[in-house]
């Protein structure tokens, strides 16, 4: 079994945090953030548009797009559980920090599973930026439809919730703190 820890930062003397995540977890880090956002706003900018090609146009982006989130999502989670730097704070605030990075891979999780159902369930293939398609492994259950929608649309609003709170508490680190956690998820000497 590889070691899964490699690194466990503490305050330093100077009182700042140790530590730097690796290049491949920085760069799942930045890829998913950026994914999630365009996402979310394509889905939001969709919804204003009538039916015609703009709004099929963006609808197949997301779907391509999330194609690459489920890839991006499950080697980040393989890399952080079998090979990453991981970094954690002691104490209280440390818990909390990890509470809330567990419920963020929770969400992503949530979203990668209902994303291709959403489409499985109607017994349509997952259209990868019109390349290649990737056919239901299930058979088509509309039943599912609703609950799967349902799971989607509020998980999507609460990872963008919670991965706003925590990219505020990341830039009080950085410029009300000054304690360097911020520069350990960017790629800086
Ligand atoms: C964190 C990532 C994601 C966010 C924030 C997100 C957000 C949304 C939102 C807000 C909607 C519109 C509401 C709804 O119909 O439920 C939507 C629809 C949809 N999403 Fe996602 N989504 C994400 C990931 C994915 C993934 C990974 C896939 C599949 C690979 C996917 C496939 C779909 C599909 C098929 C629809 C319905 C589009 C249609 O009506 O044709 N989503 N998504
Ligand atoms: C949708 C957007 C985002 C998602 C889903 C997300 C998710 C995560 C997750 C799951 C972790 C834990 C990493 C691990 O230990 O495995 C993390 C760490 C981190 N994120 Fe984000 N993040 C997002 C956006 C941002 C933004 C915009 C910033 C900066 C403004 C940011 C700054 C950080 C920092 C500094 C860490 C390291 C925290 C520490 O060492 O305790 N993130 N992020």
């Amino acid at each position: 079994m590889p070691v899964a820890t490699r690194d466990i930062a503490g305050r330093t003397h100077a009182g700042r945090w140790s530590g730097r995540y690796d290049g491949l977890a920085i760069a799942f880090h930045w890829l998913t953030a950026l994914l999630v956002v365009s996402l979310f706003a394509f889905a939001q900018i969709w919804g204003f548009l009538p039916r015609g090609p703009a709004r099929h146009l963006l609808q197949g982006l997301h779907v391509s797009l999330g194609c690459l989130l489920v890839a991006i999502v499950i080697a980040r989670i393989l890399w952080r559980v079998f090979g990453s730097v991981r970094l954690s704070h002691p104490g209280m605030v440390g818990k909390l920090a990890q509470a809330g990075h567990g419920v963020l891979y929770l969400l992503l999780l949530a979203m990668i599973v209902t994303g291709p159902l959403k489409r499985w369930a109607a017994g349509q293939a997952l259209n990868v930026f019109w390349l290649f398609s990737i056919p239901s492994p299930l058979p088509a259950e509309p039943v599912l439809r609703a609950p799967v929608g349902f799971i989607h649309f509020w998980a999507a609003w609460a990872v963008i919730v919670i991965a706003g709170l925590h990219a505020a508490t990341a830039l009080f680190h950085h410029y009300a703190l000054k304690d360097g956690v911020l520069r350990r998820m960017i790629p800086l000497r």
